[in-house]
């Protein structure tokens, strides 16, 4: 949610925030603004445009090379926003300055109690423009800067003290060009620096700046850092005293932040995604000398007893990130016999859930900052559980939360819709459950090694799903006109049902349901008609009979069968209008192979709409509030 970028050094600091704010923009697009300032400029200047950055690039463009520039800009922070308080328009976008003119600031998160806040500040005479709860908290800022001298520290810090809910902030004074002001609770903020202090980056995750350095600080909840030019960063604690500063190498592969020649970032996440499973494994499925696989998992051998004790597990997660954790709860019961519950993070950190002292809360999470999910693991930590990440993002505040866990390693996600993540988390999944499964003893030796082994041929027939991209992308034309869809599939093929389903509404903004195949007709039945198109996923396992059933149903009753079967398949292929076909493999692992079907599907029923695949209106890649 809102992308935020911050600068101060040597360089023109428009063309880096503009860049950093086109890399940051999965992260929200309605409008986009950048402040910047100079030594001897008298005004902060601020350039806003409505929509996507390239809006606002151009405005910027014509306004800096018509201006006979004095003075270079060599400050500046800027701002991508995913509207909460306020319509998405100029006067709402930041950044933000207060009434003086002393101040400019960019936000990212929710100021909960701004209404009162602001009626103070207006009892105070200031006056507002906007409809924003980030407009009140820089006059907040400004009201303490201009009653304590002047110091832009202190006055953050005793505004952000008055504040109530999530923030990521980048204030800027228009009296000293050499300084910037960052502070963050519950959304992310990462300084990068340079190695002799003159050149100091900010950003709400390391993306904008791995450009320009690799040595970053990760702020943590209530921090303010004071960064100055020429000076080392000091952070302040929100009770003034001083942190402790933690200096990281961060790694982030700059080729994944480019489209590679892809029209879009979510076609090329999809195509990597055999890559990024083969990363998600290495080093963790090991063939010994003996010819026999094992399993190494750190987040294991360090929590061994507390893990093995378990007998309760529960997954929180949100969106995607819940739907692998659906297929986890399947795995894991199957093989570990252990209970396993699977909850939507923000339904369960407001529900007073039963926690025992033994039970291991697993979140799960791409970005590593969704705010529900964050919040649902703070509360399982406070009831004493064991807290397991699986996470994407490296370095984040869920993977910093959670007391052990398992990165899924592929690379930086950009595409909104999700795609490589999920198939990262199922493979954490399974890892896990093999390994759990394998150390309990629920799993005979010869079923763990014909996992273990099938898994590591999951890349290799993942590609001969995405052989199929031209056959889908056809099929797909035929679909574009649907204002309704039924994803329908059973046991391990039922979450990838919901997810079919979920990946075609964000992005082709057509209606879908998942459903358990058996379930139609208890309800959705009634929806068929020769307009209906129905996806079925079914491949062979025990259910497949059953589900023929559902297909002969649906056919009976003139709907469109799209369905996904296994490599060789006749009989779907005659009561299916279309089928793609994925390689034969054990049932747990199908997942793996049949959502690939689904996003292929979705991504060109999309492309077809002529819509913008990678930024689906009103979605943001991280949802940082609640
Ligand atoms: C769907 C999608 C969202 C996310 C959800 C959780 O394509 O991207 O549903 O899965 O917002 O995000 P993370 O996994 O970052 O916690």
């Amino acid at each position: 949610m809102c992308g935020i970028v911050g600068y101060i050094g040597n360089k023109e600091a428009a063309p880096i925030l503009i860049k950093g704010l086109h890399q940051l923009e999965y992260r929200g697009y309605d409008s986009a603004g950048i402040a910047l300032l100079g030594s001897g400029c008298n005004e902060i200047k601020v350039f806003k445009a409505k929509g996507k950055v390239a809006n606002l690039e151009e405005k910027v463009d014509a306004a800096l090379s018509s201006e006979s520039q004095q003075t270079s800009l060599t400050t500046g922070i800027g701002h991508t926003r995913w509207a909460t308080h306020g319509e998405p328009s100029e006067t709402n976008a930041h950044p933000h300055v207060s009434m003086s003119g002393d101040i400019a600031l960019v936000h990212n998160g929710i100021i909960e109690n701004y209404k009162l806040l602001k009626e103070q500040l207006e009892s105070n005479g200031y006056e507002f423009k906007s409809h924003t709860d980030t407009e009140v908290l820089v006059q907040l800022i400004d009201y303490y800067y201009q009653r304590n001298g002047k110091q832009l520290v202190k006055a953050v810090n005793q505004a952000l003290n008055k504040v109530i809910g999530a923030y990521a902030i980048v204030v800027m004074e228009k009296s000293n060009s050499n300084h910037l002001v960052a502070a963050r609770k519950a959304s992310p903020l990462v300084i990068g620096l340079s190695n002799d202090n003159t050149e100091f980056f900010v950003g709400s995750d390391a993306t904008p700046l791995v450009e320009y350095t690799r040595k970053v600080i990760y702020l943590e909840d209530e921090q303010i850092a004071d960064i100055y030019i020429g000076k080392d960063i000091e952070i302040t604690n929100l009770d003034e005293t001083s942190a402790d500063i933690t200096i990281k190498d961060v790694d982030l592969d700059i080729s994944a932040l480019s489209k590679g020649g892809y029209p879009h970032f979510m076609l090329k996440e999809i195509f990597e995604q055999p890559h990024c499973i083969e990363n998600t494994m290495r080093g963790r499925i090991i063939m010994r000398e003996d010819g026999l696989y094992e399993i190494k998992l750190s987040a294991l051998t360090n929590f061994k007893a507390k893990l093995l004790r378990a007998r309760h597990i529960i997954i929180v997660a949100c969106g995607t990130s819940w739907h692998a954790g659906l297929i986890g709860k399947q795995l894991i019961e199957d093989m570990c016999r252990i209970r396993v519950e699977v909850e939507y993070a923000s339904e369960f950190r407001y529900r007073n859930p039963v926690i025992e002292k033994d039970d291991v809360v697993i979140a799960i999470s791409q970005s590593g900052e969704t705010a529900d999910t964050l919040a649902a693991i703070q509360l399982a930590k406070q009831q004493g559980a064991l807290v397991f990440g699986i996470v994407n993002g490296v370095g984040s505040s869920i993977a910093r939360e959670s007391d052990t866990g398992i990165y899924i390693h592929v690379g930086p996600e950009i595409g909104v819709a999700s795609t490589k993540a999920f198939t990262g988390q199922v493979t954490v999944l399974t890892m896990l459950s093999l390994a759990l499964a394998n150390a309990i003893g629920t799993i005979s030796e010869e079923e763990f090694q014909t996992t273990c082994h099938e898994l590591t041929q999951i890349p290799q027939k993942m590609e001969k799903v995405l052989e199929q991209n031209d056959t889908v992308e056809n099929l797909s034309s035929m679909f574009t006109y649907a204002r309704n869809f039924l994803y329908l599939g059973r046991g391990y093929n039922y979450p990838v049902a919901l997810e079919g389903a979920l990946k075609l509404k964000e992005i082709s903004y057509i209606h879908a349901e998942g459903y358990p195949a058996a379930e139609m007709k208890h309800g959705p039945i009634a929806l068929v008609d020769e307009e209906m198109p129905i996806v079925f996923l079914a491949t062979h396992h025990q259910l497949y009979h059953k589900i023929i059933s559902n297909m002969q149903e649906v056919q009976s009753r003139n709907g469109r069968i799209f369905a996904v079967v296994t490599e060789g398949d006749e009989d779907v292929k005659k009561i299916s209008e279309q089928v793609v076909e994925v390689p034969n493999t054990l049932n747990c692992l199908v997942p793996l192979l049949s959502v690939i079907p689904m996003q292929m599907l979705a991504y060109h029923v999309a492309v077809k709409k002529g819509l913008n695949v990678d930024m689906p209106r009103n979605l943001a890649k991280s949802v940082t509030v609640e």
